[in-house]
C-alpha cells in the first residue's frame, strides 16, 4: 500500500474518546458559567456586513477564506464581508487581540475558534451567545457526525460555535528525496516512535535534518501525538478528565521520547510559524514534520505532488487514531452586526461553503451529508482523511483547543518554549505540564 493511503488503512469504530471533552465542557458549565447568554434569538439585527476575525490571512491558508468568501458573497450580497484576519499561525496573535478586545466589550461579529474546551472561558465570562437556535433553523444537529456534536454542546445542550471544517493533527509529512537520500523506502513509514528515531538517526547520518518544529504551538502539537502513541487513546483521553496522572510513568516515557526527538530538530526553526518549519520539507532539506493536514494545503500551493516531492501517514504508534480538531465560528454578544454573523454561520456551515472552503483548506467537510459525486472533488488526501474520520478512534487535539481550555494550552505552550530554549529538563517539563492543566 502507498504510503499516501497509509492514513486510512485501519478500520476501528469511531466517537470513542468523546467522553472527556464532554466531561470538560459539561465540568465548564458547572463551574460558575452564570456568564453565559443562551436564548431563541441568535443573530437578529444589523445584517448590513460582518466583521470576520480568522488568523487565515496569507498562504494556502488565505486561498481557503477566499474560496469561503465569494460563496458567502453569493449568497448573502447584501451583506458585506470585512475581513479582519490577524496573522500567525494557530491563532497565535489573533487570539490575544481578541482576549483585549473582548474584554473591552468591543467584539468582532464571529471569530475563529475551536470546537471543544478551548472557549470554556469566553462562554464563561459570558463573551458568547448560544447558537444551538442556529443549529435548528439551518439543520445542523442532522448534518453534523456526533463526534463533532459532542465536544460542541456543554451539559445542558447549550452549543457556542458553528464549525466550518475538521482537520487531522496526528499526520507526518516526509520529503521523498530526503527518506531517498537516507536509503528509506518512503512507502514504507515508521509504525513505533522507536522506529521512527531510528529513521531520524539515519537522515542525520545522510547530513540532512531528521524532522523539523517551528514554534510553541508546532511542539505542542508534535508532542501530543507522542502522547497519543506512548499512552493509546484511553490513557491519553484520562489526561483531560483527570484519570490519568500527568506525572505519571506513562507520560514519562512520552517526553523522553519527545526530548530525543526534539534532538533531531533545527533550533533555529523554533520561532517560526509552521510554513517556514515545513519548508525544509517541501526543499527535500529535512524528513519529517509533524502538522495538521492544513499542510496538504501548502503543498498542493507550492505544486509538490504526494508520492513524488512527499508522503503522509499517521505519527508512528498512532495508526487508527484521528487526532481531531475543527475550526468553529462564534456570535459575541454584543456584535455590532449580528444579522451578518448569522449569515457568515448559515454560509459556513451550508454544503456549497463546506465544500467550497475545504476542497482548498487541506481539511474536511464537517458535514456527513455529502453524496459520492461532492466527496469526488476532494483530493485523494481528503477522502483518506473522510474514511478515517468515518472509521478510526477520535481523540481530542490539545494544540488546537479541542482538549483544554485555552490557559491550560498556553501555560503547555509556555512549558514548551522553556523546554526547548532551556536545559531540556523532562522531570521539570512534566512537573509544568501538570501545573499547566491544574491551572
Ligand atoms: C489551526 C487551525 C487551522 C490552521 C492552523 C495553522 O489552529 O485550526 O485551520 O489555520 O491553525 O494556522
Amino acid at each position: 500500500m502507498r504510503p499516501t493511503h497509509y492514513l486510512s488503512r485501519r478500520a476501528v469504530l469511531a466517537g470513542l474518546g468523546t467522553t472527556a471533552v464532554a466531561a470538560t465542557l459539561a465540568a465548564c458549565a458547572t463551574s460558575g458559567s452564570s456568564g453565559s447568554k443562551s436564548g431563541g434569538a441568535a443573530g437578529e439585527g444589523d445584517a448590513s456586513q460582518v466583521d470576520v476575525v480568522t488568523w487565515w490571512s496569507a498562504g494556502s491558508e488565505k486561498l481557503g477564506l477566499d474560496a469561503l468568501v465569494k460563496v458567502f458573497n453569493e449568497q448573502f450580497p447584501k451583506t458585506k464581508f470585512e475581513n479582519k484576519a490577524v496573522s500567525g499561525g494557530a491563532g497565535s496573535q489573533a487570539k490575544q487581540k481578541l482576549a483585549a478586545d473582548l474584554a473591552a466589550k468591543n467584539p468582532p461579529d464571529t471569530y475563529q475558534a475551536h470546537a471543544g474546551a478551548e472557549i470554556k472561558d469566553h462562554i464563561e465570562a459570558g463573551y458568547l451567545l448560544d447558537v444551538s437556535s442556529l443549529y435548528e433553523e439551518f439543520k445542523l444537529n442532522e448534518a453534523f457526525p456526533a463526534a463533532l456534536m459532542d465536544r460542541l454542546k456543554d451539559s445542558d445542550g447549550k452549543i457556542y460555535s458553528v464549525p466550518s471544517n475538521i482537520h487531522r493533527a496526528n499526520v507526518v509529512w516526509a520529503s521523498v528525496p530526503a527518506l531517498k537520500a537516507a536509503g528509506l523506502d518512503p512507502t514504507k513509514p515508521a509504525t513505533t516512535i522507536d522506529a521512527w528515531i531510528a529513521d531520524m538517526e539515519k537522515v542525520k547520518a545522510a547530513g540532512l535534518t531528521p524532522i523539523t518544529m517551528g514554534m510553541a504551538w508546532t511542539q505542542l502539537e508534535l508532542l501530543e501525538t507522542i502522547l497519543i502513541a506512548d499512552l493509546g487513546v484511553d490513557a491519553y483521553n484520562g489526561l483531560f478528565d483527570g484519570k490519568t496522572d500527568w506525572g505519571g510513568a506513562e507520560v514519562t516515557k512520552a517526553l523522553e521520547h519527545y526530548k530525543t526527538i526534539v534532538g533531531y530538530t533545527d533550533s533555529s526553526l523554533y520561532t517560526e510559524d509552521w510554513e517556514p518549519a515545513m519548508k525544509p520539507i517541501m526543499d527535500g532539506k529535512a524528513a519529517f514534520n509533524v502538522m495538521g493536514d492544513w499542510a496538504v494545503a501548502g503543498f498542493d500551493a507550492a505544486g509538490k505532488k504526494a508520492g513524488e516531492d512527499y508522503v503522509y501517514f499517521p505519527v508512528p504508534g498512532t495508526d487508527g487514531i484521528f487526532d481531531f480538531l475543527a475550526d468553529s465560528f462564534t456570535l459575541p454578544d454584543g456584535a455590532k452586526h449580528p444579522g451578518g454573523a448569522k449569515n457568515w454561520l448559515n454560509a459556513i456551515s451550508s454544503k456549497d461553503g463546506q465544500i467550497a472552503f475545504n476542497t482548498v483548506k487541506g481539511s474536511i467537510p464537517a458535514r456527513t451529508d455529502l453524496t459520492d459525486e461532492e466527496k469526488g472533488k476532494f483530493s485523494e488526501y481528503q477522502r483518506s482523511a473522510m474514511e478515517s474520520f468515518a472509521k478510526d478512534k477520535i481523540v481530542s487535539s490539545i494544540a488546537h483547543g479541542a482538549a483544554l481550555p485555552a490557559k491550560a494550552t498556553n501555560a503547555m505552550n509556555d512549558a514548551l518554549t522553556k523546554f526547548a530554549q532551556g536545559a531540556s529538563d523532562v522531570t521539570a517539563l512534566q512537573a509544568d505540564l501538570k501545573a499547566a492543566v491544574a491551572s
